[in-house]
């Protein structure tokens, strides 16, 4: 049986990044003899650039076929100026809204061979090993009212911080799954001292922990939470929490792994229990870095990572997935790196966006690298 996934190469790097990680998923099908196709399709601001619309019905609708979506990323800066209506990163939020994405994961792993590459002490770092559940579907982003009026006061703007019982208990239940496979740990980070949608949020996490005698639960604030991450981050297993809290503790915890270029992510329909499949997006948290577009220099193992996540939650393909993390971790112990991760140490070799590419599809094959 054959799997179709949507592509969506996006802005900036998107493509080059994307275009390594189809390397990587045509080296796994012929090694494993499966049957993937791909279909490519517009979204960001290159679908506003030629149809006017950051996500074009014929996107959804494409991606709505497929058995997965691989994202590059949104983005540009001659769409920043705040009084635009449609900007790339609504192509982004309607997708995740359309496919009904409520859960997303944004795992951690420090790589050994990186820790040294970091502003922390490798000590601190090296056992650094979490994953983010953050909701993606709620909460700020989403919630109405959502608008901006002009008022006897001057001009006024709103946007809401609602969440239902049942969207915080799904997410909920994911994290409380996925710790169940881990070390069994779970923090659930709100702000339960101030917010009203906090204390709900504590509330069904206590209820939905019945559930999980098994797995050790803390609730921390979110204050308290940005800061620990960074003093005593490996305490970390698993951690849930709304979307906008969610967004910024996984921006401030890239810093641990050395580049965003090393971060995957994936945004899940539906609750990952091993074996079976869930239909997902699956993305390289880093943006379009316009920057360096088209350069051939960016770092290619977040997109990479990306697809051993697909292969893993929507193709349930464990031992696939696990086999491109340790080609990544081959390549990385070898002394290859891209700029964002290059130093000057003897032994390494710093290597374009095609090559890591190339060598990471070679470490899948076998080839150079001893097996470990
Ligand atoms: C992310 C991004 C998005 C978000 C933007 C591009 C809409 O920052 O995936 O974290 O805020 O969710
Ligand atoms: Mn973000």
């Amino acid at each position: 049986m054959g799997y179709k996934i949507a592509m969506l190469p996006g802005d900036g790097i998107g493509m080059e990044v994307l275009q390594q990680a189809l390397k990587v998923i045509e080296e796994i099908a012929t090694l494993y003899r499966h049957d993937f196709s791909t279909l490519q399709a517009r979204i960001g601001g290159v679908a506003i650039d030629e149809i006017g619309m950051a996500l074009p019905p014929e996107t959804l609708k494409l991606a709505k076929r497929c058995d997965a979506v691989l994202l590059g990323a949104v983005g540009a800066p001659k769409y920043d100026d705040p009084s635009l209506k449609e900007r790339p990163e609504n192509g982004l939020l309607a997708l995740r809204k359309g496919l009904k994405l409520f859960a997303n994961l944004r795992p951690l792993k420090v790589y050994p061979e990186l820790a040294c590459e970091t502003i922390f002490k490798p000590g601190n770092i090296r056992a650094v090993d979490f994953i983010f559940v953050r909701e993606l579907t709620g909460g700020l982003y989403f919630g109405k009212p959502k608008k901006r009026w002009v008022s006897n006061n001057g001009r006024q703007a709103v946007d809401t911080l609602i969440y239902t019982e049942s969207e915080i208990e799904r997410i909920v239940r994911v994290a409380f799954e996925l710790a169940r496979a881990r070390r069994r740990k779970l923090t659930s980070v709100d702000k339960a001292n101030v917010l009203e949608s906090s204390r709900l949020w504590r509330q069904i996490v206590i209820e939905v922990a019945k559930d999980y005698p098994d797995i050790t639960l803390e609730h921390m604030l979110v204050d308290t939470c940005a800061m620990r991450l960074m003093l005593t981050p490996s305490d970390f297993d698993v951690l849930v929490t709304e979307n906008m809290f969610g967004d910024i503790l996984t921006d401030e915890t890239a810093v641990l792994a050395g580049s965003m270029g090393m971060l995957p992510s994936a945004s899940l329909a539906g609750i990952p229990k091993a074996g079976q499949r869930v239909f997902g997006l699956y993305e390289p948290i880093h943006g379009s870095a316009p920057t360096i577009a088209g350069k051939n220099i960016a770092n290619p193992i977040a997109a990479i990572l990306s697809v051993a996540m697909m292969l893993r939650y929507s193709f349930a393909m464990q031992k696939e997935a696990l086999e491109v993390e340790k080609a990544v971790r081959r390549v990385l112990k070898s002394g290859y790196r891209t700029a964002d991760i290059s130093s000057r140490a003897k032994g390494i070799k710093t290597v374009t966006t095609d090559e890591m590419g190339d060598l990471i599809c070679d470490a899948i094959k076998g080839i150079r690298y001893a097996k470990d």
